[in-house]
């Protein structure tokens, strides 16, 4: 259910990383339905077709939708891509961060390599995005939104890598909410508990036996879908939010509230 009428965001633009698939595409999709043009940025270009595909039936208009090919963790192509985005569309009203990497393993058990990729994912690749799409962010009035994870501030087995990365976005995202306030730009985050329909639940709760016991230590005893997160999205990126930067909205069904000492049942 939505209380934003079709068109809040007509006239303006926003840039996806990670947009290609699960709650980031819904993401994508929720902006587009509600008048944006919308760019997605993600390194699998199947994925990226698929994106673009189902885009421009929510648009219904090719010209307002775009997929780059790219990884967050080389700044090169991100600078590309918004350089894209600002030639398509001018400049870019809305970054949501979406790339994100997962894996469930004890700290000793992955790779240095693998820690590392998560990391350079999930954090590095927030602060690629944002420092690369600051020269084409409306000012004032830009918007950054990044989607961080309860790991962030509750500690959970198996998720050291996450948890150290998703940390470190929610930092990135109080320190650039003070950076940039200033100039009219305001950054939050989201925390999404577990989501349907997402590929980091389907590997991290892929049994029903183990989506109960996630589902059982949720205070709503259920998982969210896609349409809620992108809802809660949405919600940060209009002008109901004008006074809202710095925050990180928890959207986890009270998932946080528990702890999330379960998941060394993984
Ligand atoms: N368990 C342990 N280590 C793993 C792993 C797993 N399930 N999956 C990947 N790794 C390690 C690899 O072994 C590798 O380390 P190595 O070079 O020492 O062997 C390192 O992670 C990088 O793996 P690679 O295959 O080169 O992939 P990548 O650099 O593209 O990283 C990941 C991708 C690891 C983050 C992968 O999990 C991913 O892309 N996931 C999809 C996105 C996702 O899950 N999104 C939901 C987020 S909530």
């Amino acid at each position: 259910m939505s209380i934003f009428r079709d068109g809040i965001l007509d006239g303006k633009t926003a840039f996806v990383t990670g947009g290609t698939s699960g709650i980031n595409l819904a993401i994508a999709k929720r902006l587009a339905k509600a008048g944006a043009k919308v760019a997605v940025f993600g390194r699998n270009e199947e994925r990226g077709a698929k994106a673009l595909a189902e885009l421009v039936e929510v648009t219904g208009d090719a010209a307002k939708a775009r997929y780059f090919a790219g990884d967050v963790r080389k700044y090169e192509t991100l600078e590309a891509a918004f350089q894209g985005t600002a030639e398509a569309f001018g400049t870019i009203d809305i970054l949501v961060n979406g790339a994100a990497g997962n894996f469930p393993a004890p700290a000793v058990a992955m790779s240095p390599n693998g820690f590392k990729s998560v990391v350079d994912i999930d954090l590095l690749g927030t602060y690629h995005a944002c420092r690369a799409a600051f020269a084409h962010l409306t000012k004032p009035g830009g918007v950054v939104l990044s989607v961080s994870a309860p790991q962030a501030f509750i500690p959970a087995p198996m998720q050291a890598h996450v948890c150290a990365a998703k940390a470190g976005v929610d930092m990135l995202t109080k320190v650039l909410a003070m950076e940039w306030g200033p100039m009219g730009i305001r950054v939050n985050a989201i925390a999404p508990g577990p989501v349907d329909g997402t590929e980091g639940m389907a590997r991290l709760a892929g049994s029903e036996e183990m989506r109960k016991k996630v589902a059982d230590n949720v205070a709503l005893r259920r998982f969210a879908s896609l349409d809620e997160m992108a809802e809660t999205a949405l919600f940060l990126c209009t002008p109901a939010a004008s006074y809202v930067t710095g925050a990180i909205m928890v959207a986890d069904g009270g998932q946080s509230l528990y702890g999330l000492g379960m998941l060394a049942a993984f």
